[in-house]
């Protein structure tokens, strides 16, 4: 994505799951657009067992009538109260675009990524191949693949051109480390999810001691810390609160210094 859309996305999954107030939460989402949030992420799964396209549908009320971007991912959807299924055949996952297309009442999805990629089940070759003709259709705009290993990564992108990846590296957690050492060698913007996660059980005592001394949450700092510390990578946001979804936002206008690069360094040597 060479436009420049703002670091910080919006998932909406914290807001598909439990039972919650609708207009309060798409109230909350449109804040956070009105705010800056130039990116939304949701996906199939995002169900609930008796509204299988929930997550989908929430993006796109939210979405209608602003400019933002909406990521959405096919290949993984609900199938009861704690099952998912995942299936990334040419198939499955021309069906599940068309849906999407369906639910955004669109002709062409801004950005589409294969949910889940499993090489012990299936390879990634033939769902990579299906998202790059529903490009060349002029279905999708941008495709991505989420919870790849680099090993996946390359062999999608031995078929096509990659727009993005979608993988769970936090701020504390650094995992997808080498997946977003790709990113940056090929120059493919890497979405963070779950930017936050774990966090109660990964202390981060320095970080912490600067946030109160700015006078700031600790979560916005973690957030600020992931954007230095790569110029490809954008984090998915899960806040689902007012509070929340605009302090996350300003993350992306936090003043990064030396002290604060030190004290997340030393943090992730507790
Ligand atoms: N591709 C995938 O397979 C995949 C998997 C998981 C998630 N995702 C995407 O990533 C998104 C985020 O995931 P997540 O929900 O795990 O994200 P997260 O941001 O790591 O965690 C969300 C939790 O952090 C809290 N929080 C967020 N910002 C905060 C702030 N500034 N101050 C205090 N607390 C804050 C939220 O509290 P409140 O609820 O009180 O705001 C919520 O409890 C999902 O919505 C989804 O779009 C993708």
């Amino acid at each position: 994505m060479k436009e420049h859309v703002g670091r910080v996305a919006l998932g909406v999954a914290g807001f598909s799951f439990a039972p919650r107030n609708r207009s309060a939460d798409l109230a909350t989402i449109r804040a956070g657009i009105a705010a800056g949030t130039a990116i939304l992420d949701t996906a199939r799964a995002y169900a609930k067992v008796d509204a299988p396209l929930y997550g989908e549908e929430l993006a796109a009320e939210a979405a209608q009538g602003t400019s933002a971007i909406v990521g959405t991912k096919g290949g993984h959807s609900r199938t009861g109260a704690t099952t998912w299924d995942a299936d990334i055949s040419a198939h499955r996952i021309r069906s599940d675009v068309e849906t999407s297309l369906q639910v955004f009442g669109r002709e062409r999805l801004d950005l589409y990524y294969l949910h889940r990629v499993d090489l012990a089940e299936q390879p990634v070759e033939e769902g990579v191949s299906a998202l790059a003709a529903l490009r060349d259709e002029g279905k999708l705009a941008r495709i991505g693949v989420s919870n790849v290993s680099v090993a996946a990564l390359e062999r999608a992108a031995a078929v096509a051109r990659i727009d993005a990846v979608q993988n769970h590296h936090s701020a504390m957690g650094r995992e997808s480390l080498d997946v977003l050492a790709w990113c940056e060698a090929n120059e493919v913007p890497f979405f963070a999810y779950s930017p936050l996660r774990p966090s109660a059980a990964v202390p981060s005592p320095r970080l912490a001691a600067m946030a109160s001394a700015r006078g700031v949450s600790l979560q916005r700092l973690q957030l600020r810390a992931l954007l230095a510390s790569s110029p490809v990578l954008s984090v998915v946001s899960g806040a689902t609160r007012p509070e929340t979804v605009l302090d996350s936002l300003a993350a992306e206008s936090e003043p990064w210094d030396e002290a604060l690069e030190e004290a997340y360094a030393a943090d992730l040597k507790v």
